[in-house]
């Protein structure tokens, strides 16, 4: 093996001749930015998924941001997430001048554990936003955390930029709270390079979101442009931001959509292959299972005391085969901004901090060849055994 030309990467993205194609067809036809091919994209999107509508944006980070602000989340609010996630989730609370309070995770997975979260919004006041996250695709307990939020009377916002597509108990996951919002980001189940889609059944929401996603012009720049009675008077209503999904971009999202299920069925081959080789690690423990389970990322976790390395060395070690990995994630409240900004020390979240301490992403993508899946699952064994604790 050579490990720089037989690098595993820990994500990749899965384009063929049809993505090729399409924005082929999008570069000649001489629209470029958003119109009638986004109009689709968000069309096919919602059917789907088996939302009423749905709004394709820049990134899930801008879905999100227009979430919080369609809710009328603003100075004096708080909303409620996990430090167990990527740090748009909360950040775009401080865009709009809202404070974050963090919920712990669960002991059974990364994500929001309800009970905390009762007892979060018991102590805290002003809480408009609850932002539960599906992380790496396996699903949050929805009804216990929507039960929980309308009783305090907090909306909640699906982070579903992990959770495509992912089948849960009420339908999919990022169609069951108020608004839920997916990414295209490069490394996700599906990609437009960067992007993002929100869905809400909330006509109203929907209609703030959309008017906000570009730059609170009260109407598209699509029909200024291809209508054939002259329209060139628009005005602008709101101070928007700019937001949109291009046509170029659509154009691969429409083609990735088709293959999404296909896509699923080959990370769910990959996570089954991996959940057979680790049962019997003792020095590993398993990330939770669910049917549905999406499989963004496939996590393993160091069981304390079993072996003589720490994390840091264990990527080091697979990096040296080849095999690419990452970590889900670094918790906020450990980083220097939400530290300072709210006091925070890492045992102040113990269940992220532990298991993020622990974690690492290993490869799955579709296109993964089965060579790849055994050269990943004999690497992981490899060091294991060769740092067992009582080894020599
Ligand atoms: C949990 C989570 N939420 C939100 C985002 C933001 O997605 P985007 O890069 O599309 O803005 C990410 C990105 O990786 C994420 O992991």
């Amino acid at each position: 093996m050579n490990p720089s030309t037989d690098f595993i990467p820990y994500a990749r993205p899965s384009l063929g001749v049809e993505e090729e194609n399409a924005v082929l067809s999008v570069l000649r036809s001489g629209w470029l930015t958003t119109g009638s091919v986004a109009k689709a994209f968000e069309e096919e999107f919602a059917a789907f998924v088996g939302a009423p509508a749905a709004l394709a944006v820049n990134s899930a980070t801008s879905g999100l941001h227009l979430a919080l602000e369609a809710l009328g989340v603003g100075p004096g609010d708080k909303v409620a997430t996990t430090p167990y996630t990527f740090v748009s989730t909360a950040a775009v609370a401080r865009h709009l001048g809202a404070e974050v309070v963090f919920c712990d995770i669960g002991k059974a997975d990364y994500n929001m554990d309800p009970g905390k979260l009762e007892s979060l919004l018991a102590r805290e006041r002003h809480v408009k936003a609850v932002l539960p996250i599906h992380i790496g695709g396996n699903p949050c307990d929805m009804a216990e955390i929507i039960d929980i939020a309308r009783s305090h009377g907090a909306a909640v916002v699906e982070d579903a930029a992990h959770a495509f597509p992912l089948r849960m108990e009420g339908g999919f996951a990022g169609t069951i709270g108020d608004i839920g919002v997916y990414s295209f980001y490069a490394n996700k189940t599906m990609t437009t390079g960067e992007g993002g889609m929100i869905v809400t059944r909330d006509d109203s929401l929907r209609k703030r979101m959309a008017l906000m996603r570009s730059h609170g012009f009260d109407r598209d720049a699509w029909d200024r442009y291809t209508s054939t009675k002259p329209a060139w008077f628009y005005d602008v209503i709101e101070a928007g931001y700019k937001y949109n999904l291009p046509d170029l971009l659509a154009a691969i999202g429409r083609e990735q959509l088709k293959k999404a299920d296909a896509f699923l069925a080959e990370r769910q081959a990959i996570a089954a292959g991996y959940l057979k080789a680790f049962a019997d690690l003792d020095a590993i423990e398993l990330p939770p299972v669910h049917p549905g389970h999406s499989w963004h990322i496939f996590a393993i976790r160091l069981v304390p005391g079993k072996l003589r390395i720490e994390r840091g060395e264990f990527i080091g070690r697979l990096a040296a085969r080849g095999i690419g990995s990452s970590v889900h994630f670094i918790p906020l409240h450990t980083m220097d901004y939400w530290a300072r900004r709210y006091g925070f020390s890492p045992s102040d979240f113990p269940e992220a901090w532990d298991k993020s301490s622990r974690s690492i992403s290993i490869p799955i993508w579709h296109g993964m060849s089965e060579e790849q899946g055994r050269r990943v699952i004999e690497a992981v064994k490899a060091i294991v055994a060769e740092a067992r604790a009582s080894g020599p």
